[in-house]
């Protein structure tokens, strides 16, 4: 792993430091509050034995399916259960075709295959669907009726509206009876177009002022005729990565961009003839909260309003070099991406030396009218009626300045969202009425390694609300579709796609938990006393989103005390976990906190005191701290009673060579809800990482899933070494005390970093890196072993990177 890219932004050119951003963000969440591993109770799956890529999504509320294209293959699928298949069509690339494929190059099983990459509706019961048909794209109307999934067999071009190669991004869509499409056009893959296909086809010129080695990401259509009192035309914006051309590097920098075209737009008459005269296009700026090259947008959402100037993009970014873990959302206002088009600068190249061009601002005179506007009131005025009858004046600017000199702000100035560790991947958008009568924007954001965040921004402090593990292997969530009626996110991989509810409150178990979850879409219901949805009529009912204020919850009933006998010589497990990654456990004995002391270690599912002496006999309390906005929530988790007596009722192990027996502080389901971790023995559930499960074994306590990891953050590069043994030895053992680790043993709890016992941090975790604490996150103070995916460690002061990772050698080693 590369170092972080500090010494190298001396080696940018001047131009560039604005684009490092170096925004500090004062408290954030980067880790979610709550980790839900895999669950298939909670989720339907669909995938065919044999079928795999299952990119294409398309929602067809009023039919109740969702229209799935996969490769060779379509599906609908129950909206309300995808795992319920209503009908399949299947299509095949022929022999021929698969031969020519592999016959230029192209490998015979992977590439030369159909993958179906274009799924449009045209009316209510037929549908525009494209394959790559082995880099030779063909398009067909299929209809879906009386449960029959029917392709007509039409055969039509597919150039320029599906990709030849299906591991290329393309991004399409239908308004009316137009597809827009934004592909590659050739074979090699080297010609980008943004094409509709249309009465009169529409195209962009093949310029790299247009675009230059272009990803493209999405497109969407906006309404803008609507209301308006210029006389506007509707928009289709599009979503790309490319090179660009206007900042001097040594090497090609990528950046985001939002470009547009004017739906009407029919080309020029003699300039710009079938090109389009109204492409547009402008930077995107997401700065992350380190410095960085531009990050590269990954997924886009649009988030619509019934008035559509109301309306807004959620993006997805990810860091262009691979020295950065970071993520970020960012959101552009329709209005704030209009007017950079309508009113900004355009940037023109000028002549430098020989042969080389700069971009810079365009500080003259625009021709009239204004190039790559739609036509409008002004222009009918000047009787222009449609493009063609645009000046040439006009068409040359814009065909050799497509390019805004201003780049697009995002909505708040800054990221909505930063996390840190799997990179997101795509992106959906909720709009959600809370109790308060407010609408909230919750986003959904798959990830590299099959888990759903859920994420809100209240009023500029980031949250994620939860993580849910929707793909048991980990593998990246490549399409997101959300039907808001419905309730319901669909994500698809290679391997299949996941139904998951947006959301589950019922696994809220108690009203402090409910509040603090901050999770629009659930309320405490006090007459019920249960986490609910929200739904409608509900009476009495505690919410605080923006707060987390859990004041009005009614007071929790008393933990009950669980008495354990002290039995002297024996090493003792108390269970008690937390409920939320973003508490912290404290644990008192006899009213005072517990001491840093060599025979107590603290780990996710509890406390574990070793060789247990008379003096230990006491009252030990575990509580859990939380901090919300609305102040700190302190909750007492479980009350152990620790009383000598003579037999101890664990006594497991006693006949191994005199080592010291573990008695287990067992409480049942009398001990509560509340007391996750005393339910001892159960799972790993979302709440219980690390179930507690001990046994004796020469003097160690093994069967604990604690690791020792003990690591700085300079050490990065270590890191990745260490971590792919902690992955592969899900059982490090702690050997805390005795022998050559003496000095070990005298360090203060809080600094073994643990690994979570879940399925995540057991290996299956796709291309991990370390994640590290979160920028910021004044949560997680000490250990922080929680969230998605590889442990997040947290600094360790006193011991340095090398030690620890003699340490961990040495473990593996046993
Ligand atoms: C979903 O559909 C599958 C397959 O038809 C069926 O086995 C399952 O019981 C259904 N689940 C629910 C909750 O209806
Ligand atoms: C839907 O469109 C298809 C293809 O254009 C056409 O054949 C069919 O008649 C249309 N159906 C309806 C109900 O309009
Ligand atoms: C299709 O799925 C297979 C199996 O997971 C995967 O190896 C391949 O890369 C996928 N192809 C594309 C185009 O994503
Ligand atoms: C346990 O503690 C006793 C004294 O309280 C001590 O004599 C004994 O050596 C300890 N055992 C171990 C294994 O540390
Ligand atoms: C909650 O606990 C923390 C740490 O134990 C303490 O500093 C704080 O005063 C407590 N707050 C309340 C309201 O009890
Ligand atoms: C739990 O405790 C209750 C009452 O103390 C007892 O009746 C029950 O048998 C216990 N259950 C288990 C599983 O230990």
């Amino acid at each position: 792993m590369a170092p972080p890219l500090r010494g190298g932004s001396i080696l940018l050119a001047p131009p560039l430091f604005f684009l490092l951003s170096l925004g500090a963000l004062g408290s954030q969440y980067c880790v979610p509050r709550k980790t839900f591993p895999y669950q298939d109770e909670d989720l339907r799956l669909f995938r065919e034995e044999g079928v795999w890529n299952y990119s294409t999504m398309l929602l067809r509320e009023e039919q109740g399916v969702l229209m799935l294209g996969a490769r060779e293959a379509i599906y609908a699928l129950d909206l309300h259960n995808i795992s319920s298949k209503k009908a399949a069509v299947y299509w095949k690339v022929t022999r021929e075709k698969q031969k020519e494929c592999a016959y230029k190059g192209k490998q015979s099983e992977v590439e030369c295959r159909n993958y179906i990459q274009t799924l449009h509706p045209v009316n209510q019961t037929t549908m525009y669907v494209c394959g790559t048909n082995a880099f030779s794209p063909v398009c067909d109307y299929m209809s879906y009726s009386d449960g029959q999934l029917l392709l007509h067999g039409r055969q039509e071009e597919g150039k320029g509206k599906c990709p030849f190669d299906p591991f290329q991004r393309y991004s399409s869509l239908m308004v009316g009876s137009d597809l827009y499409s934004a592909t590659f056009i050739n074979f090699l893959g080297s010609e980008p177009v943004v094409l509709r296909s249309s009465q009169t086809a529409v195209r962009t010129e093949f310029k790299s002022s247009w675009l230059n080695e272009p990803t493209f990401v999405y497109m969407d259509h906006i309404p803008e005729s609507v209301d308006s009192a210029d006389g506007d035309d509707d928009k289709v914006y599009l979503f790309f990565s490319e090179k660009a051309m206007e900042y001097d590097f040594y090497s090609k920098l990528t950046v985001s961009r939002v470009a547009r075209v004017c739906k009407e737009d029919m080309g020029g008459q003699r300039t710009l003839q079938r090109k389009w005269t109204s492409f547009v296009k402008a930077r995107l700026d997401c700065s992350l909260p380190e410095p960085s090259l531009p990050p590269i947008v990954q997924d886009v959402f649009l988030l619509k309003d019934h008035n559509w100037r109301r309306s807004v993009f959620y993006a997805v970014f990810t860091p262009q070099s691979g020295s950065s873990r970071l993520s970020a959302v960012c959101a552009f206002s329709v209005t704030a991406v209009r007017e950079v088009f309508n009113e900004g600068k355009f940037k023109t190249p000028v002549a430098v030396e020989t042969s080389h061009v700069k971009w810079v601002m365009h500080s003259g005179e625009l021709p009239v009218p204004r190039p790559g506007a739609c036509i409008n009131n002004a222009a009918r005025r000047l009787g222009m009626g449609n493009s063609l009858d645009l000046p040439d004046k006009t068409l040359q600017f814009i065909r050799d300045r497509p390019l805004m000199d201003e780049a697009v702000r995002p909505l708040t100035g800054r990221p909505l969202l930063v996390t840190r560790g799997p990179a997101l991947t795509r992106i959906v958008v909720d709009s959600v009425r809370a109790l308060d009568g407010k609408e909230y924007a919750v986003m959904f954001i798959g990830t590299e390694n099959g888990f759903i965040q859920k994420a809100v921004n209240y009023e500029g402090e980031m949250f994620v609300i939860e993580e849910t593990q929707v793909y048991e292997d980990p593998q990246p969530i490549t399409t997101l579709r959300l039907s808001s009626t419905k309730g319901h996110v669909y994500a698809g991989s290679t391997s299949g796609v996941v139904q998951m509810p947006v959301s589950n409150c019922g696994r809220q178990r108690s009203c402090s938990d409910c509040v603090l979850a901050r999770d629009p879409y659930c309320a405490w219901d006090l007459p019920t006393a249960r986490c609910a949805s929200l739904g409608s009529g509900r009476s009495a009912a505690v919410q605080s989103l923006v707060e987390g204020d859990t004041s009005k919850c009614p007071q929790p009933e008393p933990v009950p005390v669980i008495e354990v006998t002290l039995v002297p010589g024996n090493n003792l497990q108390l269970p008690c976990s937390a409920a939320s990654n973003l508490a912290q456990v404290h644990w008192l004995l006899s009213d005072r906190p517990l001491g840093a002391g060599p025979r107590y270690y603290q780990y996710p599912g509890g406390l574990l005191l070793l060789n247990a002496s008379g003096p230990d006999a006491g009252r030990y309390v575990c509580r859990s701290v939380e901090r919300a906005r609305g102040g700190t929530h302190n909750r007492t988790l479980a009350v152990y009673l620790l009383a000598p007596g003579l037999g101890g009722p664990g006594g497991a192990g006693k006949g191994q060579e005199g080592e010291a027996p573990v008695d287990k502080a067992v409480a049942n389901s009398t001990a509560g809800p509340d007391i996750p971790g005393a339910t001892a023995a159960k799972g790993p559930g979302p709440a219980e990482p690390g179930g507690p499960e001990t046994q004796t074994d020469g003097g160690r306590v093994a069967g604990l899933r604690v690791a020792v990891g003990v690591l700085a953050l300079l050490c990065l590069a270590l890191t990745a070494a260490l971590l792919w043994k902690v992955k592969r030895e899900p059982l490090l053992r702690l050997l805390p005390w005795g022998g050559p680790r003496e000095s070990k043993a005298k360090t203060p709890v809080t600094e073994y970093a643990q690994v979570q016992n879940h399925a995540a941090s057991e290996g299956k975790t796709a291309g991990e890196a370390p994640g590290s604490p979160c920028l910021g996150n004044n949560h997680h103070s000490g250990v922080d072993f929680k969230g998605n995916g590889p442990p997040h460690f947290t600094s360790m002061r006193d011991i340095s990177c090398l030690d620890g990772l003699g340490y961990i050698n040495d473990e593996s080693e046993i």
